[in-house]
């Protein structure tokens, strides 16, 4: 009996250590296996991009301004209005230093274009995500900066159904950390950023207004604009930080985003493919205000000229600080069966055009901005036709997809 429980005792030992030295296999083999797998370490290029001196003092050579000059953080500065805002401030003397994560939200090698640009100008774009507070931490202690220009988002109504992920991410959680760092800067900056004409969502009283409503929004970006117009007000009055809100209304232009209905009607009626346009309810036009890029970018500066100083110091409010929200818009809504025929003059091609009910996937049926406000407080007055705003598209359009950097990403 004794022999037996011994023998068994025996058995299970030498079967437990079996089962240990598989495990211990596997695991190793496991580690190994994630070892290589593992990115390579970054080239010296790259790591001279995340830190170092090199870094440093390009983030520093890039915020110097000229005497009074303003020092401005922008974020999203590869996207399609941060590259435009990016360059008028360094144009006009301020220092700028930019922030992207070069996402690929849509192509990429466009936002990597827009960098060249940029450094041309002077502009050095760190390359990161807003959500990394050690990171803007770290570019708030090389640069005082005076103003944030936020524009770093995840755009477009659509996509939010595929990835509704990435709008918390960027449009709140993103958000919040910008505020969080520049309320505990010292300084405190003066904020200026961009919420989007989508806020008014379901409304149909036009132009729309600032005072209108703007709490039944058809989208989840619509929703974390307006959440980010919301979390603008508590940071506005719990730690004193100056912030201006920008409704943009579709904003089109050289240099624009391959997302927006102008662009990627461009390339399909070159291409020859179908383009779809869309209709209300009993046969009712889609219409937007566009606005064209120089008008936003003069809308921008405006705000931030304007813009209040930040009353708080170290996290801690020290009296009323300003808030406010613009409408930057065009106030001439235009249909897209206009936009459409605009661009087969410019394309000297005809769109194979089918007409399709819109879909209840975000978009709203038109949209119409009263820009009152901002041409009372600086001056804000636009000045950029369609027509004429769709034709230096078109030329810029032509010319870069026509240049070896273009043809390779959209042919
Ligand atoms: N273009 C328009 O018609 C329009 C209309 C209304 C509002 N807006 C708003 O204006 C701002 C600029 O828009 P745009 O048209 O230039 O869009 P865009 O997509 O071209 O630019 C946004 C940039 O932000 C970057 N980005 C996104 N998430 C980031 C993150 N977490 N960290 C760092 N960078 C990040 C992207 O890589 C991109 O380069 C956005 O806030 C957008 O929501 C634009």
């Amino acid at each position: 009996m004794v022999d037996k429980s011994g023998s068994n005792h025996r058995v299970r030992y030498n079967f437990s250590i079996t089962k240990l030295l598989f495990w211990s296999l596997i695991f190793l083999g496991l580690i190994v296996f994630f070892f290589f797998r593992s990115p390579p370490s970054p080239s010296p290029s790259r790591r001279v991009l995340r830190g170092g001196v090199d870094w440093e003092n390009s983030v520093r050579q890039s915020g110097l301004s000229r005497s009074k000059g303003k020092r401005v953080l922008v974020t999203g500065a590869a996207g399609f209005v941060g590259t435009h805002v990016s360059i008028a401030l360094k144009r006009r003397g301020d220092g700028v230093v930019g922030i992207d994560n070069f996402n690929s939200y849509y192509d990429p090698s466009l936002k990597r274009a827009r960098n060249d640009l940029l450094r041309r100008e002077g502009i050095f774009v760190v390359e990161g995500d807003i959500n990394n507070a050690p990171l803007l931490r770290k570019l708030f202690e090389l640069v005082k900066f005076t103003h944030v220009m936020h524009l770093a988002a995840q755009a477009g109504v659509r996509y939010a159904m595929k990835n509704p992920a990435s709008y918390v991410h960027s449009n709140i959680a993103g958000l919040v950390n910008v505020l969080e760092v520049c309320k505990s800067a010292n300084p405190q900056p003066s904020i200026v950023w961009a919420s989007s004409s989508s806020v008014y969502g379901l409304n149909s009283k036009v132009p729309f207004s600032e005072k209108d409503r703007t709490d039944q929004p058809a989208s989840l970006y619509a929703a974390t604009k307006k959440a980010g117009e919301e979390i603008a007000h508590t940071y506005n009055h719990i730690y004193g930080l100056s912030i201006t809100g920008l409704r943009f209304f579709t904003v089109y232009g050289p240099w624009g985003r391959p997302d927006m209905a102008y662009f990627f009607f461009t390339k399909d009626i070159l291409k020859g493919k179908k383009i779809t346009i869309f209709e209300g309810p009993n046969h009712k036009s889609v219409a937007r205000d566009f606005t064209y890029i120089d008008d936003i970018v003069k809308g921008c500066l405006g705000a931030l000229d304007t813009a209040g100083k930040s009353t708080g110091s170290g996290g801690k409010k020290k009296g009323a600080a300003q808030l406010r929200v613009f409408n930057l818009g065009n106030t001439s809504p235009v249909q897209v069966s206009k936009l459409v025929s605009i661009l087969e003059k410019l394309l000297k091609v005809k769109a194979k055009k089918q007409v399709l009910a819109m879909p209840r996937n975000g978009d709203v049926l038109f949209t119409h901005a009263n820009i009152s406000y901002a041409q009372s407080e600086f001056g804000y007055k636009p000045t950029t036709d369609l027509q004429t705003g769709l034709k230096k598209f078109v030329k810029w359009y032509m010319e870069y997809y026509s240049s070896s950097k273009g043809k390779k990403s959209a042919w």
